[in-house]
């Protein structure tokens, strides 16, 4: 039986969704541009089985996997979960087997070893494979169409490195898709390991190097010299792990760090940079010129994660939660360890930051991201597990540090948006981007397309789904021309 508990990560807006299926042409509201051919596949946490604690963390959910297929004006919707070994482990069983959110001494005696992933954080295409990730264990390949579920790659035994972490990025100028991994040689081990995986699917590159303290690496930063690292002090212990607290608490007391690791050259060269603690989890991205490296990351001053609780004790600080984009600039030139510069790009508060992705790893000048206004009204419940209500959706053009923003209206919240381009040759953020929209009112979810420099006008078309999708962590466009390549 599948009996959730009445708890709060599992009832009203977090209630399980579990939905498998496929609608062929989706009701649209205005016209879908045509040229859009193509997928956007995202993911969201959704426990197959009733979870064995009842605070479960909103994090271990496993990973649903969904793709709006883009066809000449047409978009069909398919849902599946990425079938894991711990989600077949568990459909076997018909019940959950493996325990706490990143605790495997609370896993079952027939499971204890097993991979423990999800597949819940993002999705994103690669060498014709759909890479369904989780950073705490290896990608799940699948079909990108049919969303049926491969296996677990180790890269035809070449990665050596036990994890693979869930916001790769694909360098527009060689094709590589680069990663990393960190508790790379066991939970809680301070090894990470950076890959590059060719257009073909190859494992071309890996490179071991230790982090200061183990923590939850969450993302990181791609330069067409570096891979940039920032190490913030949400961490764990085994202490922990046995006390049955939460994997991870935020540690007030330790620095943040900036690792900065030359791609061709060898771990040796890695430099570490160090700042006051702050808050810091997505990464818009990181570029450098010459020596100087700029890293662009949503800063807050403490803790943004309320079910990650303070490590001493000291209560949540709504306020202090609020992230602001930042500039992080080092150099590598620099005689000594400290940052060079800091400075808030905007005062929105906001989370989920993207770019036009063919201007990753280089100088951007166009951006995107959630905003939180708490000044509109709101008639929904709870949004995200985080607490956030984010309604708004803003560009902002850092040639002229233009903002318009567009807010969803007080029943709806928005999750991540994503950049499609107008067309091959289109110039950077000439294009749309497209988000989902979940009305917590009336239950329903629209995939929203937008113009990407018009966001304050509103969506151009609406896909409409017949039900309301959980919050989602992330997803990406495909071209067709990218899966035809497959
Ligand atoms: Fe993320």
């Amino acid at each position: 039986m599948a009996n959730y508990p009445k708890t709060p990560g599992f009832t009203g807006t977090l209630r399980p969704l579990r939905f498998e299926g496929d609608i062929h042409d989706l009701e649209i509201d205005g016209e879908v541009p045509p040229q859009l051919n193509g997928t956007y596949h995202r993911v969201h946490p959704d426990q197959q089985y009733a979870p064995v604690f009842e605070t479960d963390q909103f994090f271990n959910g496993d990973g649903m996997v969904a793709l709006f297929h883009f066809e000449n004006g047409r978009i069909h919707f398919k849902q599946r979960f990425a079938q894991t070994d711990k989600w077949k482990l568990e459909r076997e069983a018909r019940r959950a087997l493996f325990g706490a959110y990143r605790n495997p001494l609370t896993d079952h005696e027939s499971v204890k070893g097993r991979i423990r992933g999800t597949a819940n954080t993002n999705v994103l295409v690669h060498a014709g494979k759909l890479f369904a990730m989780k950073e705490d264990s290896p990608a799940l390949l699948m079909d990108p169409m049919t969303l049926e579920t491969y296996g677990y790659t180790d890269f035809a035994g070449k990665m050596k490195g036990e994890t693979f972490c869930a916001h790769p990025k694909i360098d527009p100028v060689t094709g590589n898709l680069c990663a990393f991994g960190y508790a790379a040689k066991g939970v809680l081990t301070r090894d990470c390991h950076y890959m590059e995986i060719s257009p073909t699917g190859e494992l071309v590159q890996e490179t071991f190097f230790e982090a200061p303290y183990y923590c939850m690496m969450h993302d990181f930063g791609l330069t067409q010299d570096y891979a940039v690292f920032h190490v913030v002090p949400i961490t764990s212990s085994w202490d922990r792990l046995k006390a049955g607290l939460p994997h991870f608490g935020f540690d007030t007391t330790l620095p943040v760090y900036l690792g900065v690791l030359p791609r061709h050259g060898d771990a040796g060269a890695m430099r570490w940079f160090k700042a006051p603690t702050v808050f810091a989890s997505h990464v818009m991205n990181a570029f450098n010129d010459g020596t100087k490296v700029y890293f662009d990351t949503p800063v807050a001053k403490n803790n943004m994660f309320p079910f990650f609780p303070d490590w001493h004790g000291a209560p949540f600080k709504p306020m202090e939660s609020q992230s602001f984009l930042t500039r992080w600039t080092v150099d590598m030139a620099s005689p000594n360890d400290s940052f060079d510069k800091v400075e808030r790009l905007t005062d929105l508060f906001g989370e989920f930051p993207r770019i036009d992705d063919r201007y990753a790893s280089q100088s951007h000048r166009h951006g995107w991201l959630l905003v939180s206004d708490r000044e509109k009204p709101f008639e929904g419940p709870g949004g995200r597990a985080s607490g956030l209500i984010m309604n708004c959706i803003t560009h902002i053009n850092f040639t002229n540090d233009q903002q318009t923003t567009w807010w969803a209206g007080p029943q709806t919240i928005v999750q991540e948006p994503c950049f499609i381009p107008r067309g091959p040759n289109a110039p950077e953020g000439d294009g749309y981007l497209i988000a989902v929209l979940d009305n917590l009112v009336t239950n329903y979810s629209d995939l929203a397309i937008f113009d990407a420099q018009r966001i304050a006008d509103g969506p151009l078309a609406r896909a409409k789904l017949p039900f309301r999708m959980r919050p989602a962590l992330h997803g990406n466009w495909a071209d067709a021309s990218k899966l035809a390549a497959a």
